[in-house]
């Protein structure tokens, strides 16, 4: 079977990798589409996204919902691609990312540069442990370790190599994202998933406590929690 895996560089072109297991000792065939985002295109999709994730794209506490303002361009096309072929399980989005509902690249990629306009929440779902507790530190600790290398010194991410953002994601939203790929019902980054064999609950919940008191940059936020997107009302 083809495995084919796409990434939207610079918000500009989609890179195409197409792996084939009949080729497997060969280079992946490597395509560049490149298209500009329509942002008028892109904010009139995400209408039926504001539906559940709400126009400022903020998450919610409890974790159900992801902030995804923010969140790197290239980490939202592959997490849309990914859902649109059931490769990461989401049985309620999933409709809403199908080729007759939403199009093709070009309308995901309308879509993720909206979003990528959008302020971030400023008062996001944090851990229980403050700064200066022994779970913090410890947290800290093993952050430096094992998890900065992909997401980053002050968990910022990498938008060319499409490790998320984790600055400023809820608390209780990435502990039910390690649940589940510790579980193997979220495909994950194999380095990343090694992680679930020497690193105990605990220590994850440590981590994660240390990266959601990872201070945001002021620029990125909005101005306070009454924000509203301008766009929707
Ligand atoms: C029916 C509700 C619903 C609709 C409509 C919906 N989503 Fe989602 N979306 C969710 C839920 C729930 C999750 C969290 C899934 C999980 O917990 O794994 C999610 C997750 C995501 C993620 C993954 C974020 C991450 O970092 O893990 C992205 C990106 C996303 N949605 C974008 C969109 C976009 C863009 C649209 C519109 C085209 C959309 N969603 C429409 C419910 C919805
Ligand atoms: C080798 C690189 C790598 C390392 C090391 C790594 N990650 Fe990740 N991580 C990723 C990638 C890539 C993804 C996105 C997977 C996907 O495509 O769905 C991810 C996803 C995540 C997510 C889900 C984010 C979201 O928006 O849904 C969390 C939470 C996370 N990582 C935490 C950690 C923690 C904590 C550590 C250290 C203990 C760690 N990661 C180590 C690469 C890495």
């Amino acid at each position: 079977m083809n495995r084919i895996h796409i990434t939207l560089c610079h918000s500009l072109c989609i890179l195409v990798l197409v792996f084939s297991s009949k080729l497997a000792a060969v280079e992946p065939i490597r395509v560049v589409l490149e298209f500009t985002p329509d942002l008028d295109n892109g904010r009139r999709s995400f209408e039926i996204c504001a539906r559940c994730h709400l126009p400022e794209a903020w998450g919610n506490d409890d974790g159900t919902y992801p902030q995804i303002a923010g969140q790197h361009v290239n980490v939202l096309m592959k997490q849309l691609l990914d859902i649109r072929s059931g490769r990461r399980n989401n049985p309620s989005m999933q409709p809403f990312v199908q080729e007759r509902t939403i199009g093709g690249y070009q309308d995901l990629g309308d879509v993720v540069a909206y979003i990528s306009t959008l302020p971030m929440n400023p008062a996001h779902n944090r851990g229980p442990w403050p700064e200066g507790s022994a779970e913090y530190e410890s947290g800290e600790r093993l952050y430096r370790q094992h998890c900065s290398s992909c997401h980053g010194q002050s968990g910022e991410g990498n938008n060319e190599l499409s490790y998320p953002r984790l600055q400023g994601q809820h608390y209780n939203y990435m502990k039910r994202q390690a649940r589940l790929a510790r579980d193997r019902l979220r495909r994950i980054e194999p380095v990343m998933a090694s992680l679930f064999t020497t690193l105990t609950e605990q220590d994850f919940d440590q981590v994660l406590n240390y990266v959601s008191h990872l201070p945001v940059p002021v620029s990125d936020l909005a101005p306070d929690t009454a924000w509203r997107n301008p766009d929707f009302k």
